[in-house]
């Protein structure tokens, strides 16, 4: 019996097509906000401008319509926000808060579901993202925003750096023709396009927790029912340039030794530890400085002679 070429699996048209529709319809689906502003600690100034941000859609009425900016802003409605920083600090939360704030869902976009190896496809699921985004009245969220809008290959020599310009063009286009909120988040601003940072309206900037800061988020990370000796202020003063995640990971990290250990109570020895263990797997991982070597005035006339 003869096998149908249509429908074998051999058929290479087939396999092809069947490859490239590969992403799922749905798998732009938008979702209830996983975090409120009561949830981040931040300092007050960057408290104030997520604020902005947060109550913008309560004001909007009175800016578009009462004051007429309708009229003068024609296609502004469309805010760009963009949460930028070191890592571990709250801007995934913030993001979520927001949109809770605004009374939406929030749909979640991560470069790897957009991207396609296939040429072409990456921005027809660009507007599937966009279009998800609209019928669905959901707030966009760009996260690690970095891979889509960093700088436009300048030197194309290949198929894959042209499909990249492609992608951030269609981009581009998508988001002058959006007249909504879009948020994005990075660890990496540096390597924004000037064309996308126009079309950004607001940056917030996150930094690492100051003191006051991570008093608060020892504490927010200490359950109530948990037995321990920890003295938050303490640690809060000896541990600077950690993190909120930092913080709430080697406080379960702690509490996880504490339990495998039989103990009663959490003893703030282990908490750091934990922090300790944090800290050098974090030094481990940036990269090495470069050790610059001083000169002395003579060495310095004597090269330059
Ligand atoms: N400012 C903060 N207030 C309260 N918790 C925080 C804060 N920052 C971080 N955390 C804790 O760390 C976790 C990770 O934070 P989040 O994902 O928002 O960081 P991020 O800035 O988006 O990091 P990345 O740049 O790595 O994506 C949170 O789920 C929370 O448990
Ligand atoms: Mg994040």
């Amino acid at each position: 019996m003869g096998v149908d070429p249509k429908n074998s699996s051999l058929n290479p048209a087939k396999d092809n097509k069947s490859k490239v529709e590969e992403l799922p319809e749905n798998i732009f689906v938008p979702e209830e906000p996983k975090f409120s502003l009561d949830d981040i600690i931040l300092p007050h100034k960057v408290k104030d401008e997520i604020l902005d941000v947060a109550t913008y859609a309560e004001n909007s009425h009175l800016v578009f319509e009462i004051w007429g900016f309708k009229k003068t802003h024609k296609f502004s409605k469309r805010i760009g926000i963009n949460l930028y920083g070191a890592p571990g600090t709250g801007k995934t939360m913030a993001a979520h808060a927001i949109a809770k704030n605004l009374g939406r869902k929030i749909l979640v976009v991560n470069y790897a579901d957009v991207e396609s190896k296939y040429v072409g496809e990456t921005p027809k699921n660009l507007r599937k993202v966009f279009d998800a985004g609209k019928n669905t009245n959901s707030i966009l969220f760009f996260d690690e925003a970095d891979a889509i809008l960093s700088k436009r290959v300048t030197n194309m020599t290949q198929a894959v750096d042209v499909s990249v310009n492609q992608t951030r063009s269609v981009m581009l286009m998508l988001m002058n023709e959006y007249q909504d909120f879009i948020i994005f988040a990075t660890n990496f601003i540096e390597n924004f396009d000037p064309a996308f940072m126009r079309r950004i309206s607001m940056h917030v900037k996150f930094e690492l927790p100051d003191l006051e800061c991570r008093r608060q988020l020892w504490k927010m990370y200490i359950p109530n029912e948990l037995p321990n000796n920890i003295n938050v202020d303490k640690l809060a003063e000896d541990y600077e340039g950690i993190s909120g995640s930092d913080i709430s990971n080697a406080m379960l990290n702690a509490a996880f030794k504490a339990a495998r250990q039989n103990a009663n109570a959490l003893d703030e020895l282990l908490v750091r530890e934990a922090i300790e263990n944090i800290l050098a797997s974090k030094a481990a991982n940036s990269p090495k400085k470069i050790q610059r070597k001083e000169i002395s005035e003579g060495e310095f006339l004597k090269a330059t002679k």
